[in-house]
């Protein structure tokens, strides 16, 4: 089925990641400004701050010779502040672009949003809820340092009840064979309910281990997060779960030297940047990663003309 709206991982299978990711890799030779969505629009719609998702998607459209329109910080700057749904902004909106990239504050938006667009839907982020792109560009990446993506160790850090790329992530491994999963968490964010029974019903084995230095030496793929501060309702729960988990030095002298550390990014204090040398620290590859499977996801989506 063709791919109307991006929406939550689930919509994906091994089939159409891998024709994604094949899609990704052509995208790096392609020449500078393409023409192949030359006369198309792209509107990035951001209710919540971003650095990479929103720059890298635009960065995209425009390398595909596509034109972008933006709001950023779209709960103040849009009509949102005057008490304009979603819906209604969306309708309007999908009459201005051939697809939408939108980021919101509430779990479920980016569904609501779907379901009157009469263009293309991307979801950037939902609340607690998902981000099927970062998850996408996660596992490109893990596929692109590692050469495969299956029969994995893949260790979650940080903030997995709140941190929506640790949750889109773990749904996605559904489509590896002989992967599983290590959740190190802060007894405050704990991988949800949700993805530990989608989990379970796909047969993908997963544990939780407190203790960083057991984790860390059977990992191939340590993927790292940033404690999630502004969806904390008690500040004494994010100041005891913040910190708990840092790599530095002596954590990467546990990792085998073929190991990577992936984080999507923005990191706090959760990586010292003392490592960002070390050759295992693949998050700001991981980071340019993200324009070329937004390349692929966006031809994907408005249809390739070339
Ligand atoms: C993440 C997000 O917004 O969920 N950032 C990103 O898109 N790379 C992670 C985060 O904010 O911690």
């Amino acid at each position: 089925m063709p791919l109307r709206h991006v929406v939550e991982v689930s919509q994906f299978d091994r089939a159409g990641v891998e024709d994604l990711f094949a899609r990704a890799d052509a995208m790096r030779g392609i020449e500078r400004p393409s023409t192949r969505q030359s006369g198309k629009i792209l509107a990035t719609i951001f209710y919540e701050p971003s650095t990479r998702t929103r720059l890298s998607f635009e960065s995209a459209m425009h390398r595909l010779g596509g034109a972008v329109i933006s709001t950023e910080n779209a709960r103040e700057f849009s009509s949102a502040i005057k008490g304009e749904t979603v819906e209604d902004t969306i309708r309007m909106a999908s009459g201005y672009a051939d697809a939408i990239v939108l980021r919101h504050h509430e779990q479920g938006a980016a569904a609501r949003a779907a379901a009157v667009s009469t263009v293309p839907i991307i979801n950037a982020g939902d609340g607690p809820g998902e981000h099927p792109t970062q998850a996408l560009l996660d596992l490109y990446t893990i596929r692109h340092e590692l050469g495969r993506i299956d029969d994995l160790t893949i260790v979650l850090i940080g903030d997995l009840k709140y941190g929506r790329t640790a949750r889109s992530l773990a749904l996605l491994t559904r489509l590896s064979t002989g992967t599983r999963l290590i959740f190190v968490n802060p007894p405050e964010t704990p991988m949800g309910a949700d993805i530990r029974e989608a989990l379970a019903e796909a047969g993908v084995p997963f544990s939780e281990e407190p203790r960083l230095d057991l984790a860390l030496p059977r990992a191939d793929v340590v993927y790292q997060t940033r404690v999630q501060k502004e969806r904390f309702a008690s500040e004494s729960d994010f100041l005891s779960a913040k910190g708990t988990y840092i790599l530095g030095r002596a954590a990467y002298e546990l990792l085998r030297p073929s190991a990577i550390v992936m984080h999507p990014l923005p990191r706090v204090d959760e990586i010292a940047t003392e490592v960002d040398a070390d050759s295992r620290s693949a998050y700001f590859r991981q980071a340019h990663n993200g324009v070329y499977v937004r390349m692929a996801l966006l031809d994907m989506l408005l249809g390739d003309r070339s």
